[in-house]
Order: C-alpha cells, then sequence, then structure tokens
C-alpha cells in the first residue's frame, strides 16, 4: 500500500498535549489554523498523552486534562465525523514506530534538542522521555502519511528532526522511494503568541489567556495587560502585547485600533476594552459549547475511541509498509 497521499487528499496532522488548560496561544497557533485547513486536507488531530507524561505525574491532572483539550478541540469548531480526532494512547503502532525512527536519528541530534537542552540548563535532570521526545512526535507525524503539521514556531525544531527521521529511514529502505512520507511545518502569521507577561504565552510560565475562562475573568485579566502609561489625548504607537494580541485574533479590529491609538484621544484602557470585546465575541459561542461538551466525559471517550479506530486503519498500512522495507515480517 503505498503512502497515503498519493491516492487520497494530502493529510494535514497536529497534536496538543493534555497538560494544563488550552490558552490563547494554542487556539491562534494551533487550533484556529489547522481548522482551517479541513476543507482541504485530511485532517488527523490528536490529543499528545504520551508526551504529557513527560512533565504530568498525577493520574487525576492527566485524566482530567485529557477531557479539557478533547471538548476544546470540538468547542472551537472540529467536526469529529469530519476529522480522524483521537487520543495518541489509543493507537499502539506509534510506539513500534518510535523505535524504528530512533534507529535514524544521532544521539547528538537528540541532545541539541531545545527542550533537553533547557531542561539541562536549569539544573533539572530530565527524564529519559525529555531526550526521546521528538522521535515520539516523529513517529506521530509519520505514521499517518502526513504532509503538513500546523503548529507554533517552538515546533520548528521538532519538525526539522522528523524530516531528518524519514528522509533518512527512505534512504536506506526506500531505494530512493517515498516509503515514508517527509512532513512541512505549516507555520502561521500567529507562530508566537505573546502571553500575558510580554513572553512567549505557555502552560509552563502561567502567563496564559485560558480560553475557556468565565467571561468576568477574561475581562479582568485583560484589563491587567501592561501597556503605556500616557495621558489619554496623546497619540501612541501600536505595539506591545495588548496591540500584538488584537492583531493575531482580529486584524480589522488592530487596523482600526492602530488608526485611533495613533489620533490621540483613545487610551490604553479603550483599546484594553475593544480586544476584549473582540476576543469574547469569538469565544462566547464556544465557551457554551465547551462546557455542555466536557460535562460529558462518557460521550468524549466514545468520540476518541471511534477516532482511534479510524487512525488505527492508516497505522496499520504504514507499519506494514515500514516492516516490510526493514526486512521484519
Ligand atoms: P504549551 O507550549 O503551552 O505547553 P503545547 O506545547 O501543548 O502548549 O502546544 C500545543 C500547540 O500550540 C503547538 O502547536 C504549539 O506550537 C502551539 N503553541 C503553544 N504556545 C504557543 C504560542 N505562545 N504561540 C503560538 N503557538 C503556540
Ligand atoms: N510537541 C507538541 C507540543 O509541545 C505536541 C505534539 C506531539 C505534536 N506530537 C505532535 C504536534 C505531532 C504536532 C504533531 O506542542
Amino acid at each position: 500500500m503505498p503512502p497515503a497521499a498519493m491516492t487520497e487528499r494530502p493529510t494535514s496532522l497536529t497534536g496538543i498535549k493534555p497538560t494544563n488548560e488550552p490558552h490563547l496561544g494554542n487556539y491562534l497557533g494551533a487550533i484556529r489554523p489547522a481548522l482551517g485547513l479541513s476543507a482541504t486536507y485530511d485532517t488527523f488531530y490528536f490529543i499528545a498523552d504520551y508526551h504529557a507524561l513527560t512533565m504530568v505525574r498525577d493520574r487525576e491532572a492527566m485524566r482530567k486534562s485529557v477531557y479539557d483539550v478533547a471538548a476544546t478541540w470540538l468547542a472551537c469548531g472540529l467536526d469529529p465525523s469530519a476529522t480522524t480526532f483521537f487520543r495518541q494512547s489509543d493507537v499502539p503502532e506509534v510506539f513500534e514506530l518510535a523505535w524504528v525512527l530512533s534507529c535514524m536519528v544521532a544521539t547528538g541530534q537528540l541532545e541539541r534538542g531545545h527542550s533537553y537542552k533547557d531542561a539541562l540548563a536549569k539544573g533539572e535532570a530530565p527524564n529519559a522521555g525529555i531526550f526521546n521526545y521528538p522521535v515520539l512526535m516523529a513517529a506521530d507525524i509519520v505514521l499517518y502519511d502526513t504532509n503538513v503539521v500546523p503548529v507554533g514556531k517552538d515546533q520548528k525544531q521538532h519538525l526539522e528532526l522528523t524530516r531528518d527521521m524519514a528522509t533518512r529511514f527512505n534512504h536506506l529502505f526506500g531505494a530512493g522511494e517515498e516509503l515514508l512520507v517527509v512532513p512541512e511545518p505549516l507555520i502561521g502569521e500567529a507562530q508566537l503568541v505573546p502571553g500575558l507577561d510580554g513572553h512567549k504565552m505557555s502552560k509552563s510560565r502561567g502567563n496564559g489567556i485560558v480560553l475557556f475562562w468565565p467571561q468576568k475573568k477574561l475581562r479582568k485579566t485583560i484589563m491587567k495587560i501592561v501597556t503605556g502609561s500616557e495621558p489619554l489625548e496623546a497619540p501612541k504607537e501600536p505595539a506591545g502585547t495588548l496591540f500584538e494580541l488584537t492583531r493575531l485574533l482580529t486584524p480589522h479590529v488592530a487596523d482600526e485600533m492602530a488608526e485611533r491609538l495613533r489620533a490621540g484621544g483613545y487610551g490604553w484602557g479603550h483599546a484594553k476594552q475593544d480586544f476584549f470585546e473582540a476576543l469574547d465575541a469569538e469565544l462566547a459561542p464556544m465557551r457554551e459549547r465547551y462546557e455542555a461538551l466536557r460535562a460529558d466525559e462518557p460521550a468524549l471517550d466514545a468520540m476518541l475511541a471511534e477516532g482511534a479506530e479510524r487512525a488505527r486503519v492508516r497505522a496499520r498500512q504504514t507499519m506494514t509498509r515500514v516492516r516490510h522495507a526493514i526486512g521484519m515480517r
């Protein structure tokens, strides 16, 4: 069986770790662009629970977080009948491929991995899961004949490693043929969404705008974003975290905001209110759906199980090809 892309629509795939409640960076950097691809791509979107195990050491936190991420994807508009939507851990073939791909990468390449290097630099003693993280991620991607991977900029290095592993495999075992599809990252406009402190918005930094906070908390948090302190009348330069968030969320609102800021007589408090309104207009209907979806864990389980069955069909096809190529029966 040849790679799926040769017979079907191209495939888009991405994963989100169940480490905490998804934030605006996840939404603008990965979820919204990924959902936008479903008209033209065959989409595989999943919950990277085994990747989360490198950090999440609490069964209840893991359990809860998987449902948070699942309900988030669905509330944001993922259609489970059109997208293969599943948990990573429901497709054991990924671990078999991870082993094969680990034999395609030099340890030196993994030693240069950002997350591993950061952990060492912080004086931590990273577990081998953090070291091997890029290999499992490569297997996630390659297993489904993925053509494009919508992600934020922080994942660029992982995609480069994935490309290296797939290319090396093809070189060694494919005799010039693309046995494994070599994927492209799809890094969109919102490649690095800033957090409340101006640094990259991230679950671990605690600087995030959680997507489905209640409206009151959302507004309160936005009002606390640090901005300039020029007097109301003064013309202002449209820049900084608040403006950047507005630009990434709703470019048309940002254009208007820029004009008003430059003209003067429009304060940062007004800008915050305008950003809040734009964000709330987009999130409010999703927030309502989120609450309903999140409340029904058995329904989420059923959806994910159904997705995993479909995912395994393609996973098995790839593994048959791989096993044959490397001389395993
Ligand atoms: P986090 O970095 O907060 O732990 P994840 O690692 O689970 O979040 O990221 C899931 C997806 O969201 C990835 O594609 C990642 O690139 C994207 N992402 C996370 N934070 C940001 C951000 N601040 N800007 C753009 N994309 C982001
Ligand atoms: N490493 C990604 C992150 O931290 C999550 C992830 C795991 C992923 N496997 C993937 C993303 C495959 C895209 C494709 O955000």
